[in-house]
């Protein structure tokens, strides 16, 4: 790209002659997401407590291996690496991970917030060049649309397992229909994680066309407005959905290790 020199003088880190408190954004954005891989890094690695009764943390799901009755292939395999740590979490989460980090929301947020390029608009940046996403390692952050391809499935997985967070253990080795406090957690928590994935802005490309026209077919076109709409309210999804994801696995845990009880409502 040319570039024209404007003959602007570059300021230094962190100076501005912005007046209002550009900084808060960027400091609780650095938070919340430091807060949130840490939890979920530890959550991860665990490897136990994420089932209780019916319920299954979203960051175990879908559970390939292990020795909850969730487990889709049965327990850990004979082929797993002995000095490897096995944890079903780190079979799956890989994905929804992946998406979060690449989503174009994240992006904007994480690059102000971790790397201060820069902090806010018009606030100065510790490095004289842009590090754009044309070139290795952020060239990376383009692979989100194929994300997206593997996140998708998992939210259906993650409704799921809301269905069957309904059937309650009942004498005899059946099942009875009910609804539970944890019922309620993980079912709000897909209906977040639902109006943050569906309103992906890869999404919107996929469902909504071609290159640079949007399809004639009025069932794309609905589901373009449809993303489109949720699409406009991408950053409030992604941090409510980012809390719940969370809360659910900590729900889960809680009622698991016996520090709390779920509330059964019926
Ligand atoms: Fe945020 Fe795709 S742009 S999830």
């Amino acid at each position: 790209m040319a570039q024209v020199d404007l003959g602007l003088t570059r300021i230094g880190f962190g100076r501005t002659a912005r007046i209002d408190r550009w900084w808060v954004g960027p400091s609780l954005a650095f938070a919340g997401l430091s807060a949130f891989v840490v939890y979920a890094t530890w959550a991860a690695l665990q490897g136990a407590h994420y089932t209780s009764g019916p319920y299954l943390s979203p960051f175990y799901s879908p559970e390939l291996f292990g020795d909850s009755p969730h487990s889709w292939f049965g327990p850990k395999p004979s082929w797993w690496p002995a000095w490897l740590l096995f944890s079903p979490a780190l079979l799956v989460l890989w994905a929804p991970g992946g998406f979060r980090l690449t989503c174009y929301y994240y992006r904007g947020a994480y690059y102000k917030s971790f790397w201060a390029d820069p902090p806010s608009c018009a606030v100065g940046e510790p490095r004289a060049v842009y590090r754009g996403e044309a070139s290795l390692p952020l060239i990376l952050q383009n692979v989100h649309r194929y994300f997206m391809y593997l996140a998708l499935p998992i939210l259906v997985i993650l409704a799921y397992d809301v269905w069957k967070a309904m059937w309650f253990p009942a004498p005899g080795g059946r099942t009875r229909f009910g609804i539970g406090l944890g019922t309620l957690v993980l079912a709000v928590n897909v209906v977040l994680l639902g109006g943050y994935a569906l309103g992906c802005h890869s999404l919107r490309h996929v469902v909504g066309g071609r290159l640079d026209a949007l399809s004639g077919s009025p069932v794309r076109r609905t589901a373009y407005d449809c993303a489109s709409c949720l699409n406009r309210r991408h950053m409030s999804w992604a941090w409510c959905s980012l809390f719940s994801v969370g809360l659910a696995d900590l729900y889960v845990r809680l009622c698991s290790m016996g520090v709390i009880r779920d509330w059964r409502i019926f």
